[in-house]
């Protein structure tokens, strides 16, 4: 199927004719026993294998064909494997390529429980991080490497401040220097981003925010470049990952409209973030597809799209006043996640070691949905009008 276009492979990926029968979608099977007819038959499913069943925990049709579907999205790719949140996918895909001794490198922007297990669970292997300026170029990453470096991670765009990242130069560097190397591509997903054919050795995503795409689904996975596939499984199977088949019927349905969602989410967060590029109270759009935003032409050489998901640093102002901008918001919810089919608003306050975050004004992160793209504006006019007058700060 890779010779197909990505929004074939969207709906055609992981339905094969004998886990379908002549469903269109993969039914939800539950089980924890499998029974067989024989001790031999018993014994000749293992060691289990993707595709023939031998225990519920690892998987029936339902958890393989959403697997594979994602496996589909980047070509090249050994194999997928599916985690109950995108952070276990976070954690089960450090715990895969590091050993205690070992240094990790860690995008200072990164997601904040992605932090946390590094700077607590990490530490408590005896495993190191140390944390990166998001906008480091290959050659700056390579000067910090030390003989026990083992793994680099990314996560670009960063999803609050949204630097994004050198990827392809930075896996470069690192596959010949023999250190794997891992993405969070939550926001632009495979279908914006080709993570492994960037170079990328292992490929997250949390599937609970655009594959699912109807916020009521906690989902991860990680798809591995067959340079540590096998690491990968055999680590996630020794720790007993497993995700309910209901979970993934719904994540495998989401995924079927992910193409005409970004689509929409690209179009009106585009529509929302032009127009707040040019009100008083917003200092800056920190938005890949801006110019504005660290590491734009990076996202125009390298993506092939943007998402709904992007932050306003405001003109001044300060937390409280941001507090209640986002409580005066009608449209938007104020809640954690994104990739839903609805608007979010929520205050963005970055925490960073390695790197100071400068904005004029406190931040405000958006997720938008696919409303009329019109009254969202509306909205944040309504909103914004009631922002304090602030002078120009320098962006
Ligand atoms: C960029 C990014 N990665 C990973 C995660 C974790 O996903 P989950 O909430 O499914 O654990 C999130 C959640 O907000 C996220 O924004």
């Amino acid at each position: 199927m890779s010779d197909k276009k990505p929004d074939t492979r969207i709906v055609t990926g992981g339905r094969r004719k004998d886990w379908l029968g002549g469903m269109v979608n993969v039914p939800v099977s539950r089980t924890s026993t499998v029974l067989f007819d024989s001790v031999s038959g018993l014994r000749e499913a293992y060691p289990p294998k993707h595709g023939r069943l031998s225990y519920g925990r690892h998987g029936t049709p339902t958890q393989w064909s959403l697997a594979e579907a994602l496996s589909e999205l980047e070509p090249g790719a050994a194999g997928t494997v599916l985690f109950p949140s995108g952070s276990a996918a976070v954690a089960m895909a450090l715990l895969s390529v590091l050993e205690p001794g070992d240094e990790l490198l860690m995008v200072d922007s990164a997601y904040t429980p992605t932090r946390t297990f590094c700077d607590r669970e990490l530490k408590r292997l005896g495993i190191t991080t140390l944390y990166y300026d998001p906008l480091a170029t290959a050659a700056e990453l390579e000067a910090l490497l030390t003989p026990n470096t083992r793994a680099i991670f990314m996560e670009s765009p960063g999803s609050l401040t949204f630097e994004v990242q050198d990827v392809p130069a930075i896996c470069a560097m690192a596959r010949q220097r023999g250190i794997a190397t891992l993405l969070d591509n939550t926001w632009a997903t495979p279908l914006y981003f080709r993570a492994l054919e960037q170079g990328v050795d292992l490929a997250i995503l949390a599937c609970t925010k655009y594959v699912a795409g109807h916020s009521d689904v906690m989902l991860g996975s990680v798809t591995a470049a067959e340079r540590c596939w096998e690491q990968l499984h055999r680590t996630s199977s020794h720790f007993g990952q497993f995700v309910s088949p209901d979970d993934c019927y719904l994540a495998a349905r989401g995924l079927r409209t992910l193409g005409v969602r970004l689509q929409r989410h690209q179009e009106n967060a585009l529509a929302v973030a032009t127009w707040l590029q040019g009100q008083p109270q917003v200092a800056r759009v920190l938005h890949p597809a801006f110019e504005t935003c660290p590491g734009h032409h990076l996202w125009k050489r390298d993506f092939s799209g943007s998402t709904g998901l992007f932050s306003i640093a405001l003109n001044g102002g300060d937390e409280a006043a941001r507090d209640a901008l986002v409580d005066a918001l009608e449209l938007f919810g104020i809640g954690y996640s994104w990739g839903g089919f609805e608007s979010l608003a929520v205050p963005a306050e970055p925490l960073r070691t390695a790197t100071r975050f400068k904005g004029a004004g406190p931040l405000v992160r958006l997720h938008i949905g696919l409303e009329d793209p019109d009254d969202l504006i509306a909205d944040l006019a309504a909103a914004l009008g009631g922002y304090p007058d602030s002078t120009p700060a320098p962006v």
